[in-house]
């Protein structure tokens, strides 16, 4: 039996592939036999790839002048790119999902049947079902501007624009993939707990030590994820070892989410 895992012949890209998660997955894929690695990022990555696209995904013109420069087939797209509320409200917005929503429409001509797109959204966008009616009137605008006018004035995003943006995702995923499925192409994400990047000591600075130690705490583990913890997972979807999964969130939280729903969370660190 072939190796299900594998990425041999595979052609891949990754947003975000500089730092953290994405270049754990970079050096994964590359592992796993991948035939062609692009990275497209605003930093240029320390590991080598095959191509490196220089793009700011918060700007509409430098994602499709990125996109221009990618040669298909294209086999998986990993969406992976992510800011924190630190960068504001829109550019968290803008980058967490409208490049996402953008990139995919934009590269899905170029995934052939088999292929596949993989977000990095989180655990942090758990909270959907209480937004849902806003996000499905947000998610129902394509237009990039009128999306991100409408997304930054509305009330999740200006109470707490990080989780919201990856609320969304979540929404877009189980949207999406229904849509994609009828030409052979899945769509799903990864939902990672805190994870020691760089991205971390934003989020530290955003949401304060106390609530990202608690949530490590809830874990149970005795530990923070690493990039190299999230980067299998996200292997995995966006392998033929995941073929039969389509629109699924994956939790990656070593049972965060597990402890909350069932209500053995222990508050106490949070008083
Ligand atoms: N670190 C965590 O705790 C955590 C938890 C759950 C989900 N995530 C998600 O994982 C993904 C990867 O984050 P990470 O933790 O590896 O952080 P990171 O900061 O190491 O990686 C983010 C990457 O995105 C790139 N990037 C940022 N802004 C960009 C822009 N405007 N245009 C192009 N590239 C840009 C950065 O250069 C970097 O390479 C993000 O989507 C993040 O939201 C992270």
């Amino acid at each position: 039996m072939a190796n299900l895992f594998s990425y041999e012949g595979k052609r891949v890209v990754v947003t975000g592939g500089a730092t953290g998660i994405g270049a754990a997955l970079v050096d994964l894929v590359k592992e796993l036999g991948a035939a062609h690695v692009t990275v497209l990022d605003i930093k240029e990555p320390a590991v080598d790839v095959d191509q490196f696209v220089q793009v700011d995904l918060s700007d509409k013109a430098s994602l499709d002048a990125a996109v221009g420069q990618l040669e298909g087939p294209v086999n998986v797209l990993f969406s992976n790119a992510g800011v924190a509320a630190r960068s504001g409200v829109r550019t968290c917005l803008a980058v967490n999902v409208a490049a996402s929503r953008r990139l995919t429409d934009a590269v899905l001509p170029l995934i052939p049947e088999g292929g596949t797109v993989v977000y990095t959204a989180s655990m942090a966008g758990n909270g959907w079902p209480q937004h849902l009616q806003v996000i499905n009137d947000l998610l129902a605008i394509s237009d990039w501007d009128e999306f991100l006018d409408a997304a930054e004035a509305s009330e999740p995003a200006q109470a707490d624009v990080y989780p919201f943006s990856k609320a969304l995702m979540q929404v877009f995923v189980m949207q999406k993939s229904h849509e994609t499925i009828r030409r052979g192409v899945r769509v799903n994400s990864i939902c990672p707990a805190p994870v020691d990047t760089p991205l971390m000591v934003d989020f530290r600075q955003d949401m304060g030590d106390k609530v990202i130690d608690w949530s490590v705490d809830v874990q149970g583990n005795g530990r923070m994820a690493v990039a190299t913890d999230i980067a299998p997972p996200l292997a995995f979807m966006g392998s033929d070892a995941s073929a039969f999964i389509n629109g699924v969130n994956l939790l990656v939280d070593s049972g965060f989410t597990a402890a909350m729903t069932t209500g053995q969370a222990d508050f106490s660190g949070l008083a």
